[in-house]
């Protein structure tokens, strides 16, 4: 699949290259935070949308890294890969990038909390009945990356069941980034498409339903679109 992505990408047309010369940093996919040896805590991204971005930077001319949490799916052409597991490290190995970076975009559903009981051995069903799970806060890798002395331009998902315009907006102040890109969690979790609405300075925009291959493009158009204007 590598090599047939890696043929397809050499033999295409020329594309416009507004990201020639960027460095664009991209997460995807999920967490995993361990519980014991051989469960854990994880949802439900499949890293399609994160992957479909990090395609779509790296037909605009960026050269791009993906920091991706646990997926079956094979590098896009042209993307560089660093593979992590858990909350923590997804965190470390995006602040040790986030520096050298022009453009940031968190679209892995990244666990909020990690099990700080975390038992070294599998743990077994007995008469004291279920264990006790005791979690912590992760790190905001995204809001971190914002707050950065020099941060690139940062770009935020949120994945929500509902409300979401309220929830989005209070997101992208909370986080304090110039764009968030907001979906339906329901309609967007493993799916080949997705439909997503753009929150800026500007107000909303709306990426109509396509698949995640030609939203993610409309998404990359819209940043190179706000970075020409800064
Ligand atoms: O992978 P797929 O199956 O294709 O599904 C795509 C998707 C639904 C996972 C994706 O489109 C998406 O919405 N990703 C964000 C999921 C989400 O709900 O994020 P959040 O609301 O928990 O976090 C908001 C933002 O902060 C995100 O950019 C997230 O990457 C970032 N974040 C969150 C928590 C944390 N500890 N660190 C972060 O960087």
């Amino acid at each position: 699949v590598e090599i047939a992505a890696a043929a397809e990408h050499l033999l295409r047309p020329p594309r416009p290259q507004p990201l020639a010369g960027k460095r664009v940093l991209i997460t995807a996919g999920p967490t995993f935070e361990p519980i014991d040896t051989v469960r854990g805590i994880t949802n439900r991204s499949s890293g399609k949308m994160g992957y479909a971005v990090a395609a779509a930077a790296a037909d605009a001319g960026a050269s791009v890294i993906i920091v991706s949490g646990p997926t079956a799916l094979a590098t896009p052409a042209g993307c560089d890969r660093v593979d992590v597991t858990t909350a923590r490290e997804m965190y470390d190995a995006v602040m040790a990038r986030a520096p050298q970076s022009d453009i940031f975009i968190g679209v892995a559903a990244v666990a909020d909390y990690h099990v700080v009981n975390q038992a070294d051995h599998k743990l077994k069903k007995d008469d004291a009945g279920p264990p006790t799970i005791m979690l912590a806060e992760n790190p905001d890798i995204l809001a971190a990356v914002a707050k950065l002395p020099k941060p690139p331009f940062c770009v935020g998902f949120a994945a929500e069941t509902e409300n979401l315009r309220e929830y989005a907006q209070a997101k992208r102040r909370k986080k304090g980034i110039p764009l968030l890109a907001a979906n339906l969690a329901q309609h967007a979790f493993g799916r080949d498409d997705n439909a997503l609405t753009l929150f800026d300075d500007a107000g909303e925009h709306v990426v109509a339903r396509a698949s995640k291959e030609v939203v993610a493009r409309k998404l990359i158009e819209h940043v190179v679109l706000l970075m020409s204007g800064r």
